[in-house]
């Protein structure tokens, strides 16, 4: 067993954290407190291979794998988290489109995507009535000639606005489960993209509705096969939970950092306070939650990257990330004390950035069901 990067692994480590640091990270607060969609960040990334990073050369992606990936993610939450959810959901549709479209989908939508030549990728399953249950969606799409007309609304999708393809899981029979997968471009006839939400953190990022009023797609914009949309949604899931864990970890590891610096700085009863027990203590926990995170995000990576299921490691990769990760943000703002509840100090943003993890892409419920089901049937 060893538990090193490759060559390549940390040289992505090394380049991705260079420009969080020098680049990401100064832009980050302004970003946060415009609720500023960020853009320019996007395409810079788009320009080191960092959205097309799981698929190959051949349709403009950068094969990097789902290790590398992770950790390029990972570099780019700690810098600015509003950026590396636009990556992440990017390179999540980037990759189903590579596993499960055909070759004329492939070639028509990925090269636009690593580049931003088209825009994001978005990925729209969720309904307003249709959240952790995956399978309840009342979207439909009925055939009509060499048409599907699809009708319904999606709700808190992220990068709607700015995407070049939108993911559209619909029901195509009557039969609940019997769910496809569509790829929809904007400007299609029917389909509208909603106002920006107003949320908690993670502001420069687009989140919005989308809805679909007998919006005419061609059939050959069915992605997989019919009726394969909810394993398609899932097993895209399954990497995209991984890469929660990621950002998660990104995060919280730059809120520890910045509390672990001010411990040493701030001076009370004569000495810095990281001379007292209490605020270790805090910092340990928080490292060391952060590093089995980490241990379980790389495992849930590298079986990915081999070929293995991975669904179950998965899910605890997201759930423990997530929930450490809010743990050592919490403790990252109490380390600073009231200088951690005003925007003066970005531990206060990472809180708020941090508190989603725990809910999208499945709740930390959702996850816990997951893991479950290996254990009970
Ligand atoms: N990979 C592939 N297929 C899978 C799968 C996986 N990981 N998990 C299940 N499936 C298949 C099952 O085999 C089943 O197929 P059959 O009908 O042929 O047997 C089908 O998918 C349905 O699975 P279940 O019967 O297990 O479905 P369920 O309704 O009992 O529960 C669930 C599934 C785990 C609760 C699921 O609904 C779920 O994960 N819910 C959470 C939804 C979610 O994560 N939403 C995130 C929104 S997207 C987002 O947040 C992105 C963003 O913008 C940031």
């Amino acid at each position: 067993m060893r538990f090193e990067l490759t060559d390549e692994q940390q040289q992505v480590q090394e380049m991705v954290r260079s420009l969080a640091r020098k680049t990401l990270a100064p832009k980050a607060a302004e970003i946060d407190e415009d609720s500023r969609f960020p853009e320019d960040n996007l395409r810079q990334l788009a320009g080191l291979g960092l959205l097309g990073m799981l698929y190959p050369a051949s349709f403009g992606g950068s094969e990097a794998g789902a290790v590398a990936y992770n950790i390029a993610l990972r570099e780019v939450a700690g810098g600015c988290a509003s950026t590396a959810v636009g990556m992440a959901v990017t390179n999540m549709v980037g990759e189903a489109i590579w596993r499960f479209g055909s070759e004329e989908q492939r070639r028509k939508y990925l090269p636009g995507l690593a580049s931003y030549g088209i825009g994001l990728g978005a990925f729209a399953l969720t309904e307003p009535g249709a959240g952790s249950d995956a399978g309840g969606l009342a979207t439909t799409a009925v055939e009509d000639g060499d048409r599907y007309v699809l009708n319904g609304s999606k709700m808190f999708i992220t990068n709607g606005s700015h995407a070049g393809v939108t993911i559209v899981m619909a029901v195509t029979q009557k039969d609940p489960k019997r769910i496809s997968a569509f790829l929809v471009e904007p400007g299609t006839p029917g389909f509208t993209v909603g106002k920006p939400e107003r949320k908690m953190g993670l502001k420069g990022s687009d989140t919005v509705s989308m809805s679909f009023d007998d919006c005419r797609i061609p059939k050959r914009n069915l992605l997989g096969g019919l009726g394969e949309g909810l394993k398609i949604a899932l097993a895209a899931l399954d990497g995209g939970r991984i890469g929660i864990s990621s950002q998660a970890i990104g995060i919280a590891g730059a809120a520890l950092d910045a509390a672990a610096a001010y411990a040493q700085d701030r001076r009370q009863f004569g000495q810095p306070i990281s001379g007292f027990q209490a605020i270790r203590w805090m910092l340990a926990d928080a490292a060391t939650g952060l590093e089995a995170a980490q241990l379980l995000a790389y495992r849930a990576a590298w079986m990915k990257e081999q070929g293995k299921p991975y669904t179950r490691e998965a899910s605890m990769a997201k759930v423990f990330a997530s929930e450490a990760g809010n743990r050592a943000c919490q403790n990252a703002v109490q380390v600073l004390g009231g200088y951690g509840y005003i925007r003066e100090y970005p531990v206060e943003r990472h809180l708020r950035d941090i508190k989603v993890t725990t809910i999208y892409e499945g709740t930390s419920e959702i996850q816990r069901i997951v893991v479950s089901r290996s254990l009970v049937r």
